[in-house]
């Protein structure tokens, strides 16, 4: 997740504007920022690493000529954040620079393909191969829109990107496939950027592209078409009249529930994470003697869930293991043969750290998954994966947990092939439903919130909460529990269903909530025996069902169904998303502030 900003002024000041867009887009990323402009036949650029206010102190960004440019905050994906690989980009002759935020999936080939015919790369970004594309298409004569019509035909993955070039100094050429790209119109001056507030301050008229579109913005106004019939678009501006508070947060009132909603988006993006990281990664895995998988909190949550994956998929005995545990529990034990996944949105909790440092000094093998290029986990491990989740602002993780799943499902995956342990029909079964899986959280978002938000409502006055899930739902039940206790301060449970017997069951009175995770596998016979126990004693039962499980229906006060069958072992991303929704929605009935809950921190960096 980037942020990139464009505009034509009147005036000769298109620079500092960009600069104030690119502020309020910082929290879509802040690893570099680079900015570029056109006057006359010259195209004028500044670019570094670090955040903008730093990168401003040291090159002056407002200091560029023209009355056109674009620029970019970027959050490192593809190539570490030094300067080389910071946005806008440009072609062998500096003559095309673009900025973009998305993923370009076949660069790779696409890039052998330039190179051979004679392109030089600076950067080690999958954006790069966009501006050489539009160079060898307008070296063929066609012009820069036609270059860029063509040139995104030949992208796979998504992007939101802006294009200028000294050759046609007059314009912007934009072009949306998933990732957000919005402009803002007024009488004189014209907009471009990832989301409506960082132009708020300029106009209130804005115009959303929609996928597949290609838009031209030059002085005189915008003309939009679609990429693939290259059909006239006629779309109006539409007033917006969000307060400036609400425009940081693309109109939701707090960053949990915008986070929450980007779910969907985060999820494709992990699946178009780099092959060869993920082959890498799970070569690394299946050559190991053991492995654990070491992070805390809602990480931790990810990995225990990933130790069912790994084990019925792949076969693979793995040790899901609190950080702040591993050193006291398998310190001593750790060895040339131990193999740590480590889980950290963050890269930076000391806890996992520390954890990381004691089995490096006993010759373990480290591999990290993060969201943070540049953290610490990422220095330190031996291969590394990014999630590619984009900035997460609200203390409590959601978003980046369902993309830790989904990271870990694929490695599972993978590796289940590579030792040849599930049928092969399974195999696709599963890959197929993690490629619907972002349109399952998107539906569920949907069509449930309402629900959630009148159970929340219902619920709101009790003073504690009991989840229980079997299986892999067990890590859901626990994730669950967290959230709520987290931001709605009400004390909480969670236990694997079974366990409940064995001491907690001597809780449960009249009325007592109880969540119960229920997908439909190998499970669900014996979480209708938990469920029954339960309600034989007075509790209510909330469940979240899969759908058409009449059965699970009938005995529960109340329930959220998710409308679609997918394996169990999937389950979790999908589950988890109402009890995101409903730890927010009681957080809101409680009074209580679901972004900054007392006494945490986003990333905790003390031991
Ligand atoms: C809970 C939460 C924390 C973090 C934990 C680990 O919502 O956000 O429990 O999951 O502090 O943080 P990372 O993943 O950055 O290591």
């Amino acid at each position: 997740m980037c942020g990139i900003f464009g505009c034509i002024l009147r005036t000769d000041d298109a620079s500092s504007a960009i600069h104030k867009g690119l502020k309020k887009l910082e929290y879509r990323g802040y690893d570099s920022v680079g900015i570029a402009t056109l006057q006359g036949n010259r195209l004028f650029m500044k670019k570094d690493r670090g955040k903008i206010d730093n990168v401003h102190a040291i090159h002056n960004l407002d200091s560029l000529p023209g009355r056109l440019g674009i620029g970019h905050t970027r959050w490192a994906t593809h190539g570490a954040p030094y300067q080389v690989n910071a946005h806008p980009h440009t072609d062998c002759k500096n003559q095309i620079a673009v900025v973009h935020n998305g993923i370009i999936e076949n660069f790779a080939e696409l890039k052998t393909e330039l190179e051979e015919a004679g392109h030089t790369f600076r950067s080690k970004t999958d954006t790069e191969v966009i501006p050489h594309l539009i160079e060898q298409k307008m070296k063929n004569g066609l012009s820069l829109v036609d270059a860029v019509h063509e040139t995104v035909k030949r992208l796979d993955g998504s992007y939101a990107l802006c294009v200028i070039s000294v050759k046609e100094p007059d314009k912007i050429v934009c072009a949306r496939k998933e990732s957000p790209l919005v402009f803002g119109v007024n009488e004189d001056s014209i907009y471009v950027a990832s989301d409506i507030p960082a132009f708020l301050a300029y106009t209130n008229k804005s115009v959303i592209v929609h996928d597949g579109e290609l838009v031209v913005l030059s002085g005189k106004g915008y003309e939009i078409r679609n990429i693939a019939s290259w059909e006239l678009v006629k779309r109006e501006p539409e007033i917006i009249d969000w307060a400036p508070e609400m425009a940081e947060k693309q109109g939701y009132p707090h960053f949990m529930l915008k986070e929450i909603h980007e779910q969907p988006l985060c999820l494709r993006n992990t699946l178009r994470l780099q092959d060869k990281y993920l082959e890498l990664m799970t070569t690394f895995l299946d050559r190991a003697g053991e492995v654990f998988l070491v992070a805390c909190g809602t990480s931790y949550h990810a990995c225990l869930a990933a130790s069912y994956l790994f084990s019925k998929l792949s076969f693979l005995a793995t040790h899901p293991i609190i950080a702040s545990e591993f050193l006291e529990q398998h310190g001593k034990s750790v060895n040339i043969d131990s193999t740590l996944l480590v889980v950290s949105q963050s890269g930076e909790t000391a806890d996992t750290l520390e954890a990381v440092e004691s089995a490096r000094l006993r010759a373990a093998t480290v591999l990290g998954l993060t969201n943070v290029v540049g953290s610490t986990l990422t220095r330190i491990a031996r291969v590394y994966i990014c999630q590619q989740s984009g900035p997460e602002i609200g203390v409590a993780a959601t978003k980046t947990f369902t993309s830790q799943l989904s990271v870990l499902s694929q490695l599972a995956v993978r590796l289940a092939k590579k030792r040849g342990k599930i049928s092969h029909v399974e195999i696709e079964d599963i890959e197929e439903h993690l490629e619907q899986l972002p349109d399952i959280v998107e539906r569920t978002i949907q069509g449930k919130e309402e629900k959630v938000k009148q159970l929340a409502k219902k619920y709101s006055g009790k003073q504690v909460f009991f989840f229980l899930g079997r299986g892999v739902s067990s890590a859901v039940a626990l994730e669950g529990k967290l959230k709520l206790m987290e931001i709605s301060y009400i004390p909480s449970l969670a236990y694997p269903a079974g366990e409940s017997k064995h001491g907690p069951i001597s809780l449960i009175e009249d009325g007592f909530p109880v969540v119960f995770i229920c997908p439909k596998g190998d499970t669900h016979r014996s979480i209708i025996g938990n469920i029954m126990e339960m309600k034989a004693r007075g509790a209510s039962i909330i469940a979240i069902i899969e759908k058409d499980d009449e059965k699970i229906k009938n005995l529960a006060d109340d329930y959220i169904e998710i409308e679609t069958e997918l394996p169990e072992i999937l389950s979790p991303i999908p589950f988890v998303v109402p009890l995101q929704l409903l730890a927010y929605y009681m957080a809101l009935e409680r009074g209580c502030d679901p972004d900054q809950p007392r006494n945490l921190a986003k990333s905790v960096t003390v031991k």
